[in-house]
């Protein structure tokens, strides 16, 4: 690769994307960026200073003061962050402050896999591969249950479809930057694959992309 390579990942809540996002990553030697951990980073914050959520000018100081470099899984990856994260995440003051980061950070060379929900319509519109990644809501809420039992947890699986489709209509509905495939995204629906078909999927668009360069 020559020039700097993005590779864009939108989708709902659940649908493999950030497993696909770092088997691509890997693959081709991409930087990678899970978006969500900024949002996540804002709202893991304002929880912590026992903040609202919709308390605008303290989200608008944690945005400013995410550090890409230090973004830390296992602090942000509890359920009611990525529920708070969804809350703040509808304030266009609060995602200009994220998104500029985020740009900086695909600008890095060799380029970079981002993964999000408005990485291939807003941050990111000219990435070189735009995947929109899903799988029906009740898939999603099966892999989690599943998630959640692996690790010894017992969950409820009518509460954690409720929950998907909420934070789905939170995140498709806002009025910026709502969840969508970009136009000339390559759509990738996960209900019936595993991860490695869907990496395979993805591998075969991008090496013809990568032929035609
Ligand atoms: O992918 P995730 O579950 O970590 O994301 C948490 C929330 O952050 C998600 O529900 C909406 C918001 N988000 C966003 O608005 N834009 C992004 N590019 C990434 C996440």
């Amino acid at each position: 690769m020559t020039s700097t390579f993005t590779i864009a990942i939108d989708g709902p809540a659940g649908a493999g994307k950030g497993t696909l996002a770092r088997r691509l990553a890997d693959h081709y030697r991409l930087n990678l960026l899970d978006t969500g951990l900024t949002y996540r980073a804002v709202a893991h914050a304002l929880l912590r200073l026992g903040l609202p959520l919709d308390n605008v000018s303290a989200a608008e100081t944690a945005a400013r003061q995410v550090d890409l470099a230090k973004l830390d899984r296992s602090v942000l990856s509890a359920h009611a962050v990525g529920e708070a994260a969804s809350k703040v995440a509808v304030f266009p003051s609060v995602r200009r402050i994220l998104v500029e980061k985020q740009r900086e950070f695909a600008k890095a060379p060799p380029g970079a896999v981002l993964d999000g929900r408005d990485i291939g319509t807003v941050v990111c519109p000219d990435a070189d591969i735009k995947l929109y990644v899903t799988a029906s809501a009740e898939v999603r809420a099966q892999r989690r249950l599943a998630e959640i039992e692996s690790i010894g947890g017992t969950a409820n699986f009518d509460e954690i479809l409720a929950d998907i489709l909420r934070r789905d209509e939170r995140d498709m509905g806002r009025a910026d930057s709502p969840l969508k495939p970009a136009a000339d995204a390559h759509l990738l629906d996960t209900s019936e694959m595993a991860i490695e078909a869907a990496f395979l999927t993805a591998k075969a668009i991008i090496d013809d992309v990568l032929a035609k360069r």
